[in-house]
């Protein structure tokens, strides 16, 4: 197989450089916002990532590669967020930063990744933006895929977009794999029984984790409410209720009852 270079944009964990490496493609520039994920990054894969990929020199900083990866912030087009898509002040100019880089760069392929409300949010409209830009040069197949259906214990839905130039032959060969999985999964399965070296859970996190918990068992599964939930999100609810001063951080058996009586009344 050709050795291909790649770079990972939105590196997050770098699980797309996790994919590429396996298969012998280097890395040869990753971008991450956030600190602890660079930091995160260098220990797995031994790259130091830059930081804001708004910032940084196209032509001078990024080297020559094959592939962009980018699974760029999901927050504009997710169900969970406000849905203000390429217009969202902070994170709707992705996309267009993405093609400015392929667009210079002209590598052969373009990795995307999103949630899969990429498609039809603004009535499809964001999709066709993307789409109309991506095709003026490469062939475009979108396909969503979730890791549970290939025996791996996770729900993730995601729209995976591949891209490759018209001119290197476009996508007439290529097929996204068929996810058949069936069989029951359980966490346990990939979970390691004696960890040797690990970043344990923040204890506010945990916190948030023991409160959700305690909300959830107070509750009648037919009652676990239907809509949109991570909208009214804990944050969201927090802020909501300390505005109102009826909510104190101290006592959170207090607080998860609180809520549960809101939800009720
Ligand atoms: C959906 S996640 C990508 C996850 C990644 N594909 C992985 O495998 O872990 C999007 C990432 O983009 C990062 N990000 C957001 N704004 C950024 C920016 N301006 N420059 C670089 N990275 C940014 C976020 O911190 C987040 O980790």
């Amino acid at each position: 197989m050709r050795k291909l270079k790649f770079i990972d944009l939105f590196a997050g964990l770098g699980g797309f450089h996790l994919a590429l490496h396996e298969l012998g493609h280097s890395c040869v520039f990753a971008s991450e916002i956030n600190e602890d994920l660079r930091v995160l990054y260098k220990t797995n894969h031994g790259i130091s990532c830059n930081g804001d990929i708004n910032v940084v020199d196209v032509k001078k900083e990024i080297p020559k590669h094959d592939i962009i990866c980018a699974g760029f912030p999901c927050q504009p087009f997710s169900k969970a967020g406000k849905q203000n898509g390429l217009e969202d002040e902070n994170n709707g100019n992705f996309f267009d930063r993405i093609m400015e880089i392929a667009n210079y760069h002209n590598p052969e392929y373009i990795y995307l990744k999103n949630v899969p409300n990429l498609e039809s949010h603004d009535d499809g409209n964001t999709w066709q933006y993307i789409y109309n830009k991506l095709s003026i040069k490469y062939d475009v197949k979108k396909q969503i895929l979730s890791p549970h259906k290939f025996g791996i214990p996770q729900h993730r839905s995601r729209i995976y977009i591949v891209c490759r130039l018209k001119k290197k032959g476009g996508l007439v060969d290529f097929k996204f794999p068929e996810g058949e999985f069936k069989g029951m999964l359980s966490i346990k399965s990939i979970i390691e029984k004696k960890p040797k070296e690990y970043t344990g859970i923040k204890p506010s996190s945990l916190n948030h984790i023991k409160v959700w918990q305690e909300f959830l068992s107070n509750l009648k599964s037919e009652e676990v409410p239907r809509f949109r939930w991570e909208r009214f999100n804990h944050f969201y609810l927090c802020t909501m209720l300390k505005k109102k001063k009826e909510f104190s951080l101290q006592s959170l058996t207090q607080n998860t009852q609180y809520i549960i009586r809101k939800l009720a009344a």
